[in-house]
């Protein structure tokens, strides 16, 4: 039977298991990066562990989050990891160089390969043939470690295109689109592979766009096979080498198949506050906006601003909108300003900040209260621009540089009509690409050979081996769809902890219940309740460490997001899923108590547990883990289940 391109990939990595969906696979990772955010604990960890270098082909260490630096942690945070690169032979990319997808993409990415990211957006390069994954940073530390990645075999789901983009219709609509159609769960253990007459018709930076947001729809990647396309993006990026022929057999089977007519797609916008609340921009239209911005690991390359560019000249911003251009990478800003284009924007109007994250994650440029946001972004979770009652839609930079121009939602096509003389500005490949980036430090330029610690960065904290009975008091009761932004805010004045786990932990879950980490404190111990799709969002491991630290021993949910499930496995808390009626009746406060030995069920493969609620009734828990996961939650987690493989080999 012929393959798709997802499992050639994987059949070159692989190292254990079999390619069956649902099953557990370990595959070989080629090359690793990671985040300032996510970056502090993987270096600390991978300290632990005792290894003098990094394992992998390539690694790569970025500092993207929290660029502005406004606290000496932040700054400490960066000397740590720029020292950490240093020491263990990764390359470091300095603070204001830009967002890790958008700059591994333009200097590492490589079809063929394998990636493994603290990000949740490191599918990003699946636009240019890599398989890459997001997962928590402790994967990363293992992967750097040498160590395989575990993940169950996804379905591989065909999504053809068709036709070509019309007038005004881009790559962030394409997405939209499916995220219109799949919602924010339907891609849950898949890999969307990308085929069909229409891939042609798309540009390396077009694909990136769709497989970045490829993560709003739960999957666990996204890839487009190569072709000339991909060349044309390699040469331009002066790595025509790294180029490998890569699509699927012509008798690949694939789990499922969807068509997409490119040329039926018309602009969309995602409304407040979840990515699939999808509709046309024309349904949305007349609300006056007070803020743009365009930039972010999706629509913030070169050849997103250039559009926005071009609409603007000789046009100037709305007199009561702020329009704001956050370039992806310091790249994309140095060709931008080459080519005359920042100062053109800048007449207009335009501010621009740094090649950061920023504002995605509610640093700098958090909006007014009750106003409208409209950003070129991949998530408008409630908040998350900085303020509780935001009002953010998602849209492509042409959309988004209409309503700049108009000071209120229209369809570009309208605008277009209203104006007379403005043009669909259509998609151009940026050329000149700068191989030469000052900013990005090899392991042989290393400024540094051993780690620097400031005095916010702590150590790693460790939990006992599981033990027999757990039992504890349902410390909180949350809903559907809790993100790893409710457990542990993204926010600045919260993440310069995140090297300081007990600092840090005070805020978990704060977003749900203020009292939450001081009540699980005094508890020392007890349950986490929550809907579907519990920790959907991030790779954010501290969502999972801090509640540990906090003595949780367990979540009881109706379902779990991938990578959350997986960190909660990497730091010893048991995830256990019940059905929709057990999870209607308990409520929080009740006592539960697992009446199995634990312990013993973990070990020996037991999927059923019973547990006795307020000793009035009973009912029954779920564990849905592979032979690897109930080891590493019988050691306490992965790290101490990493020491264990070492001084056992
Ligand atoms: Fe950064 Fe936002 Fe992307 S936080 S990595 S720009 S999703």
């Amino acid at each position: 039977m012929g393959k798709t391109i997802t499992e050639k990939v994987l059949d070159d990595h692989l190292v254990e298991g079999e390619l069956t969906p649902g099953e557990e696979i370990g595959i070989e990772i080629d090359q690793v990066l990671t985040q300032d955010t996510t970056g502090t604990m993987v270096w600390l960890q991978f300290e632990a562990l005792g290894l003098d270098e990094v394992q992998t082909e390539l690694a790569a260490q970025y500092c993207d989050h929290q660029t502005y630096q406004f606290d000496f942690k932040n700054t400490d945070d960066h000397r740590f990891l720029r020292s950490a690169a240093g020491t263990y032979g990764a390359h470091f990319s300095r603070p204001g160089n830009g967002i890790c997808h958008n700059v591994h993409k333009e200097n590492f990415a490589a079809p063929g390969k394998t990636l493994l990211g603290s990000d949740s957006h490191t599918p990003t390069p699946g636009g240019l043939g890599q398989l890459a994954i997001g997962a928590g940073g402790l994967d990363i530390t293992v992967a750097m470690g040498g160590g395989a990645y575990y993940v169950d075999m996804p379905e591989v789901v065909n999504i053809r295109l068709e036709g070509e983009l019309g007038e005004w219709a881009s790559a962030k609509d394409v997405i939209l689109e499916l995220l219109r159609r799949l919602s924010v769960k339907g891609g849950v253990g898949k890999v969307f592979e990308y085929t069909g007459p229409g891939v042609e018709t798309l540009s390396v930076p077009e694909r990136t766009t769709i497989t970045n947001m490829g993560t709003e729809l739960g999957a666990t990647s996204s890839i487009f096979g190569t072709d000339e396309r991909t060349k044309e993006w390699l040469e331009e990026v002066d790595r025509p080498e790294d180029y490998v022929e890569l699509q699927p057999d012509e008798d690949a089977e694939y789990a499922d198949e969807i068509v997409v007519d490119l040329s039926e797609i018309e602009p969309l916008i995602a409304e407040p506050s979840m990515p699939d609340n999808v509709v046309p921009v024309r349904e949305a239209a007349g609300q006056s906006v007070e803020q743009v911005m365009i930039g972010s690991c999706t629509n913030g390359a070169y050849e997103d601003i250039l559009p926005a560019a071009k609409m603007l000249e000789g046009r100037e911003v709305n007199k009561k909108t702020e329009m704001i251009i956050a370039p992806a990478s310091k790249q994309a800003s140095e060709m931008l300003a080459r080519e005359g284009w920042t100062a053109e924007l800048m007449a207009a109007g335009v501010n621009f900040s740094e090649a950061t994250c920023g504002a995605c994650i509610g640093i700098g440029h958090v909006p007014g209260s009750d106003t409208v946001s409209l950003r070129t972004f991949n998530r408008n979770f409630e908040g998350r621009s900085g303020i509780e009652d935001d009002s953010v839609f998602l849209c492509s930079p042409e959309v988004a540089t209409a309503a700049a121009i108009k000071g209120e939602i229209i369809d570009p096509r309208d605008l277009a009509d209203e104006l007379g003389d403005l043009e669909d500005p259509g998609f151009e490949m940026g050329t000149g690409y700068d191989r030469e980036d000052a900013d990005l430090i090899a392991p042989d330029e290393a400024v540094d050979d051993e780690l620097v610690k400031g005095p916010n960065i702590g150590d790693v904290p460790l939990k006992d081996p599981l033990q027999s009975n757990l039992k504890g008091e349902v410390l909180l009761r949350m809903d559907d769809n809790i993100t790893t932004d409710h457990i542990i805010p993204a926010t600045s004045d919260i993440l310069k902890f995140r090297s300081n786990v007990p600092k840090l932990s005070e805020f978990t879950l704060s977003r749900v219940d203020d009292t939450f980490a001081q009540r699980a404190l005094d508890a020392d111990g007890g349950f986490l309740v929550a809907g579907e799709n519990y920790g959907q969002g991030s790779s954010r491991e501290h969502a999972a460490l801090c509640p540990m630290y906090l003595g949780i021993e367990g979540v009881l949910a109706q379902s779990f997001a991938r990578i959350h499930k997986a960190n909660l496995f990497n730091f010893g808390l048991v995830p256990l899923t019940i059905d929709e009626d057990d999870y209607e009746k308990i409520e929080q406060g009740d006592d539960v108590q697992i009446v199995d030995d634990v312990g013993e069920g973990v070990r020996s493969g037991a999927t059923e547990f019973t547990f006795r609620v307020n000793d009035e009734w009973e009912g029954t828990a779920h564990l849905d883990a592979s032979e690897r996961e109930r080891e590493i939650l019988a050691a306490g987690g992965k790290l101490s289940w990493t020491r264990q493989q070492y001084d056992e080999s």
